[in-house]
């Protein structure tokens, strides 16, 4: 269970300033479930994304953020890593010179080292990759690139679900994977996600829109307004925002 309790986080502005990002979010979810977080732009979400992960650059000033009885806010993003934390990020990062399997492998084993588990060589990694990959609908020379180098945002977003795919982390924070992806990139992205429901597993699935939700059906949505999460619903509420959109929420809350 991923339990997050009056989180607060501030950024220092370039000019110095002092921000409070993140103003009290309380969130738990329960393993086995994928929970969506919507809302407007500058709203917070990719802000609580990077708290989990453990991104430098916020300040948490208050609060805390439990998975099971692991205080995810004293370990270093590393050991979030290794605890199972996995942040998909909005926009990957390009790799130049490095080759993706060698990246997806180097990955894998830290994880598998930290756990006391034991490494996979390459002829192991090759074979679970592609296993995935086929899972996942992928083409199998995207283990041959270079990480992210000169991949469309659809492959992009198609290599972090691969990447969770390998990885199997206990959390998974999608943070708007849909972005540039077309209709049968999301299905594939949504269908990799699903394939992933486990009772070990959780997700929180930051999006804008409600679209990725029609294909990765939440357990619960949460609406993140202005640092806190000002409403929680079924998979109903997503619709009703994609219909009424996000003011009348904001103005109630
Ligand atoms: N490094 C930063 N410097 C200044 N402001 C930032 C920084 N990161 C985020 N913000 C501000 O924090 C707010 C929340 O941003 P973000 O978490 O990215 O929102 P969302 O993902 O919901 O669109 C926005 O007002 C954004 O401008
Ligand atoms: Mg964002």
């Amino acid at each position: 269970m991923l339990e997050i309790r009056d989180l607060h986080a501030t950024i220092t502005t370039a000019d110095g300033q002092t921000r409070e990002i993140l103003r009290g979010i309380d969130l738990s979810v329960p393993d086995g479930e994928i929970h969506a977080v919507m809302g407007p732009n500058g709203a917070g979400k990719s802000t609580l994304a990077h708290v989990l992960s453990g991104r430098d650059g916020y300040e948490v000033t208050a609060g805390s953020a439990m998975l099971d009885e692991q205080d995810l806010l004293a370990m270093a993003p590393e050991e979030r890593a290794a605890a199972g934390v996995f942040l998909a990020f909005q926009y990957p990062v390009e790799l130049p010179g490095v080759g993706n399997a060698h990246f997806l492998r180097t990955a894998l084993n830290a994880q598998r080292r930290a756990r006391g588990e034991a490494e996979l060589d390459a002829v192991q990694f090759l074979k679970l990759a592609r296993a995935e990959i086929k899972r996942l609908a992928m083409r199998d020379d995207m283990l041959k690139r270079q990480v992210n180098v000169g991949f469309s945002g659809g492959e992009k977003k198609r290599n972090e679900v691969l990447q969770m795919g390998l990885l199997r982390p206990r959390v998974a924070v999608l943070d708007e994977t849909d972005s540039g992806l077309d209709i049968d990139a999301l299905r594939i992205v949504a269908e990799g996600v699903n394939a992933l429901r486990a009772p070990r597993f959780s997700a929180l699935v930051i999006t804008h829109y409600q679209r990725l939700l029609d294909y990765i059906v939440p357990d619960r949505v949460h609406v993140l307004a202005a640092g806190r999460i000002v409403r929680s619903g079924g998979p109903e509420l997503a619709r009703l925002l994609e219909a009424e959109g996000y003011a009348a929420i904001e103005q109630a809350a």
